[in-house]
């Protein structure tokens, strides 16, 4: 052979060897592989282009008859087929490819053949579906977070004339009326806090925490609220650093994960909540999220159960709101959601990996956090017996005429001097007109003009002791981060108007500055 078509077939061979892509000649009615490129074996996962050159297509490759079908069909009527498909790997497992193949014109002696080249599309599809769900999930978020805000302003307004409507009736037939009001927006108020959570628009109190120690604390009281037939491991390394996460809500994700696996194992089984120090080196792919976890340093908090697992189309759907395979009355569905909610507000990633039968893991991984914040002293316990309420002004700015009303007739029935406003700029102007002091500001946060921050910077300048109460339904992000509200306090919407007064007399009384 001449040197120089040597040389040449040395490079097409090189091209046909190392390319990404299948090659692939077969017979004319595509039921055998004459020769496959060793991109194409890999990707159907056999050993050889041997073993591959054995095998009747027709019968191993195809998921559907009708696609072969509809690709012989096509070749045959244009000589050409061009079309995404779904075939079988060696061991079963599905692929999606992109099959271009051609009639090729017959070779003098030989007999005609069809050859193409196939592309695995499956990696590309898999994160599409993941992509969609991740916006599904948000787009649901979205919905759910609005409702979720009007409904708290409104469920605000029901408790709170509930709850001071209770003293003043005399009968106890009424009391039970107004208890059952009460009873009923308390329920309302867990749901309202779990669209929220999910939606991610929830104030957090977030503070640094030793994983080790919040792990053990929320273990000890799972193992005094989950049935006696399930047993509770927390294996935590004793070195795990800290994280950054709301406490309480730490506590919600692991009670709703506990709970689940309790669920799962109605004849009893083993809890297991490991935690431990993870670097990821490279970007992670998150299973059901489609998203990748950040290279960095990460604590790495692990839930797993024996219980009844879940297949994969359950596991696709885990994280949406009102999403339960429970019976009606069983579950709401909003368990993992707000779990959801909570992990990815505190900068963090949750992952299942379930098989049915096999049990499940919940994975989640919160930034690790070096340095340990000293906690503020809390004054909690004091009493406002040893001051008199009515010696206090307070100026409270709400908007919502509905909640501002009941507020400020509360407080006043408590004793304290209110002055009321229904935004910043009115704060400000009736301030122009009154000469008392200011002891303490209860303040919505975002409103038009001047905000609630602002607002307590401005008012502060002239008075420096002033104590400061923000309201708030919406997430600390929206907030412009926790940092503007070191030294005061925000309060979640809803509350209760006994945990304003609670609140705000421990403001009063504390030794902190403000
Ligand atoms: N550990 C688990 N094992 C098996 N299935 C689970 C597990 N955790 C969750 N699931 C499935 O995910 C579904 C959704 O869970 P989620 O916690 O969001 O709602 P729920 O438990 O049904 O209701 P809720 O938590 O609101 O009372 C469950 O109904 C169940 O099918
Ligand atoms: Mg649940």
């Amino acid at each position: 052979m001449p040197k120089t078509r040597k040389l040449s077939e040395a490079k097409f061979r090189s091209l046909f060897e190392n390319s990404p892509y299948g090659i692939f000649q077969s017979s004319a009615n595509g039921d055998r592989l004459l020769i496959a490129n060793p991109a194409l074996v890999r990707m159907l996962g056999y050993e050889s282009s041997e073993e591959l050159a054995r095998l009747r297509l027709s019968k191993l490759l195809y998921t559907r008859p009708s696609d072969r079908s509809l690709v012989i069909h096509s070749i045959a009527s244009s000589g050409r087929f061009e079309g995404d498909l779904e075939w079988k790997r060696k061991d079963g497992s599905l692929i999606s490819v992109h099959l271009i193949a051609q009639l090729v014109p017959e070779i003098p002696g030989g007999d005609k053949l069809i050859e193409g080249t196939i592309e695995d599309l499956t990696a590309k599809r898999t994160l599409e579906q993941h992509l969609q769900r991740v916006q599904h999930l948000d787009s649901i978020g979205g919905l759910a977070g609005g409702m979720a805000h009007e409904l708290n302003n409104l469920h605000m307004v029901i408790s709170s004339y509930a709850e001071m409507l209770l003293p003043e009736l005399q009968s106890a037939t009424q009391k039970r009326k107004a208890d059952a009001i009460l009873h009923a927006s308390r329920r309302a108020s867990t749901l309202i806090h779990q669209l929220l959570a999910f939606s991610r628009k929830q104030t957090l109190t977030p503070q640094v925490l030793d994983t080790t120690r919040a792990l053990n604390e929320i273990t000890a009281m799972l193992r005094g609220t989950i049935r006696e037939n399930i047993s509770i491991d927390c294996r935590c390394e004793m070195e795990v650093g800290n994280v950054r996460v709301d406490p309480l809500q730490l506590q919600e994700v692991l009670v709703n994960l506990a709970t689940n696996a309790a669920d799962a194992m109605p004849h009893g089984g083993k809890l297991v909540i490991t935690a431990e120090n993870a670097t990821l080196t490279s970007d992670e792919p998150v299973g059901n999220q489609g998203a990748k976890i950040a290279a960095g340093e990460y604590v790495v908090i692990k839930v797993s159960d024996t219980g009844l697992g879940m297949d994969q189309a359950t596991q696709a759907r885990v994280f949406e709101p009102f999403f339960t395979t429970k019976p009606v009355g069983e579950g709401t569905g909003l368990g993992l959601s707000s779990t959801y909610g909570i992990v990815k507000q505190s900068g963090g990633w949750i992952k299942v990996e379930s098989k049915p039968g096999q049990g499940t893991t919940f994975t989640i991984y919160l930034p690790l956090i070096e340095n340990a914040l000293t906690s503020r002293a809390s004054s909690a316990q004091h009493t406002m017996s040893a001051q008199r309420s009515s010696a206090v002004t307070v100026l409270l700015v709400e908007d919502e005429a509905g909640l501002r009303e009941p507020v400020r007739d509360y407080l006043t029935k408590e004793g304290y001097r209110v002055l009321d406003a229904a935004n910043g700029a009115d704060a400000l102007q009736l301030l122009e007109s009154q000469s008392s002091r200011i002891d303490a500001l209860i303040t919505d946060v975002i409103m038009p003009q001047v905000n609630g921050p602002e607002l307590a910077r401005r008012l502060k300048a002239r008075f420096p002791e002033m104590k400061v109460i923000f309201m708030s339904g919406y997430a600390e992000d929206k907030l412009g981060g926790p940092e503007s509200f070191r030294d005061s306090v925000l309060l979640k919407k809803p509350f209760a108007l006994r945990a304003l007064r609670a609140k705000l007399q421990e403001l009063l009384l504390s030794t902190l500055t403000i």
